[in-house]
């Protein structure tokens, strides 16, 4: 039998399993889910393949999942964010891991397919590589999947194109859209976790900085919202009207990308689609700009076109590329365009990464008992499932809200008092 983990030092198992339980405390859904598998094993004998974030908080998803009796692949859903003491605690507890930290693209390709030679009956997903290889490389294995689960926005994008085109091989949870996933993960996740990110790879001073934020969902937003709590004057660069609205009457500066590449000091990116910042923005901005990425996949920067204009290149600290132009002029790029987040920093905090991970497990309990009833579509979360996360959460909390009177309730049914 082949060796069931690819990972960098078996030795680091017992810093791993410390910064899990770390992680853990700040868990509570989480962690009270996993009771209730233990005792009820929802997921006795299902093949789970997963490709996320190899970090803390993912280990304590893997551990909900072992606990409700599955047998888990792990790999990596990005080359950098894999935090290796994490993999080798996993590792030593059974689950098969699949995930250096700095793995190159083709060592990055290998392990998906381990994981998919696992032969998934669930396949958890962020950014649908997973899918993307099991659909692309190994078809035969298709039927075999009960369900797939997606993580992320740029997944769910692609997967919800894979359903228009009519090739989606099985049904897909887009546990991205939950409520208590997006609204939490994608806004006060990212928002704290980026400027984290920046801040650990460079030490710059946010206060007084010009920081322009890309793209205005939900990470966007959370990363304006943070950037100015720090003191940041925020410039918004969006192309749907709507949210360009918004982001103006939320106060910030909104412009296009040609207007703010010489007045920003750090731009960072959150828009998920790719050559956001180009060539003719690398050439107005000014000595000393910081660049940064907070979306799925690192084509949001236009790298080949900064690099290209590069007639230099230091490493000043482990997480920044000073690049020097022909002109004299120092661009920045930071964590080599890949998610600043998970690359310079812990990704989003245990607290937020609790709801999205919740809604996974439970996701998948859902799928395993409903699956004959899903068809080859991207589904959303059920909404009771959102409604428990939630009403979890706030107990965990220890917050406790109002209900309705039966009067409020009879008020809010009928349409003929009041009037
Ligand atoms: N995505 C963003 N932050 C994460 C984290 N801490 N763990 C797993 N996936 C993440």
């Amino acid at each position: 039998m082949s060796d069931p983990h690819d990972i960098a030092d078996p030795s680091r198992a017992e810093a791993g399993a410390g910064r899990i339980a770390w992680a853990e405390r700040d868990m509570p859904v989480l962690r009270g889910i996993r009771a209730r598998f233990e005792r009820e094993r929802p997921l006795a004998g299902i093949r789970v393949g997963a490709c996320l974030h190899v970090t803390a908080e993912t280990a304590a998803l893997m551990r909900t999942l072992a606990a409700g009796g599955a047998d888990i692949a792990l790999c990596a859903s990005n080359p950098l964010s894999t935090q290796d003491d994490v993999a080798a605690a996993l590792a030593a507890e059974g689950v098969g891991v699949f995930a250096r930290q700095g793995e190159d693209d083709d060592t990055y390709y290998r392990h998906l397919m381990r994981v998919a030679d696992h032969r998934p009956q669930l396949a958890i997903d962020d950014g649908a590589d997973l899918i993307g290889v099991l659909h692309a490389a190994r078809r035969e294995l298709l039927d075999g999947v009960i369900a797939g689960m997606e993580e992320t926005t740029t997944g769910v994008i692609r997967l919800r194109a894979m359903e228009a085109d009519a090739v989606l091989g099985f049904p897909v949870i887009a546990v991205n859209e939950a409520q208590t996933k997006h609204l939490f993960d994608n806004r006060y996740g990212t928002g704290q976790s980026v400027v984290d990110g920046i801040v650990r790879a460079t030490n710059v001073l946010l206060a007084g900085r010009t920081f322009v934020v890309a793209g205005y969902g939900w990470c966007g937003r959370g990363l304006a919202e943070r950037a100015r709590g720090m003191g940041a004057s925020v410039v918004v660069l969006e192309v749907d009207p709507l949210r360009a609205l918004q982001a103006a009457m939320d106060g910030f500066r909104v412009m296009t990308a040609e207007a703010a590449a010489p007045i920003g000091d750090i731009f960072c990116t959150a828009t998920g689609d790719k050559d956001v910042l180009r060539g003719e923005h690398f050439d107005r901005m000014k000595d000393g700009a910081l660049i940064a990425n907070a979306g799925h996949f690192n084509v949001e920067i236009d790298l080949p076109a900064l690099r290209e204009r590069a007639v230099a290149t230091t490493r000043p600290r482990a997480d920044v590329e000073e690049l020097e132009l022909a002109d004299g002029r120092r661009l920045a790029l930071l964590a080599e365009g890949r998610l600043v987040n998970l690359v310079a920093a812990d990704g989003h905090p245990a607290s937020v990464m609790d709801m999205s991970f919740a809604n996974q497990a439970l996701s998948a309990e859902y799928a395993v008992r409903g699956a004959e009833g899903l068809e080859n579509r991207v589904y959303v979360v059920p909404p009771a499932i959102d409604e428990e996360v939630a009403r979890l959460k706030l107990e965990a909390m220890g917050i406790a809200i109002d209900r309705l009177t039966a009067e409020q309730e009879r008020y809010l049914r009928s349409w003929s008092e009041g009037t």
